[in-house]
């Protein structure tokens, strides 16, 4: 990475699959890259604190909280933001199964929530009640009060389990 005369510098970052460069100010954060740069607005912000995991997105494998980095640190990476998520067959289990146990409300925390349980269900595929919570205290939700997406998660990790 080398910086330009402007003060930019280039980055190249997979999105989904997609190997996308850009010339990005150094202080640019992921969750910018992927709202401003890229149009993926589907990853949300929701604080300013690195509290409330709207802004989750997996960065080679792990969740994490894409406005707590800043781009130039995921130069290289492979990340997966919920775009990424639904396949050519239609919604991605996780997806159907929120969709289908009233997982979200208003869903501006899904995003977050999506990709979290993405990475736990990915390490275990058939976790309990408590894992689940574990791994998703990092998400903050202000409208469901946690229950159904407990059982979105288990209900994916189910149909996961059995493709
Ligand atoms: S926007 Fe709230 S933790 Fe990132
Ligand atoms: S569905 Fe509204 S914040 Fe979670």
């Amino acid at each position: 990475m080398s910086e330009t005369t402007t003060g930019r510098v280039p980055v190249t970052i997979t999105v989904n699959g997609q190997p996308c460069t850009r010339e990005i100010e150094p202080r640019l954060l992921l969750v910018e890259f992927l709202r401003r740069e890229l149009g993926l607005t589907g990853t949300h912000i929701g604080c300013d604190t690195s509290f409330c995991g709207a802004c989750t997105v997996i960065l080679d494998g792990d969740a994490v909280k894409s406005c707590t980095l800043l781009a130039v640190q995921a130069d290289g990476s492979e990340v997966i933001t919920v775009e990424g998520l639904e396949g050519e067959e239609g919604l991605h289990p996780l997806q159907q199964a929120f969709s289908e146990h009233h997982g979200l409300q208003c869903g501006y925390c899904t995003p977050g929530m999506l990709m979290s349980s993405l990475a736990l269900l990915a390490e275990n595929p058939d976790p309990g009640i408590e894992e689940i919570r574990k791994r998703l205290g990092g998400n903050v939700c202000r409208c469901t009060g946690y229950q159904n997406i407990i059982r979105a998660v288990q209900a994916a990790a189910r149909a996961l389990r059995e493709e």
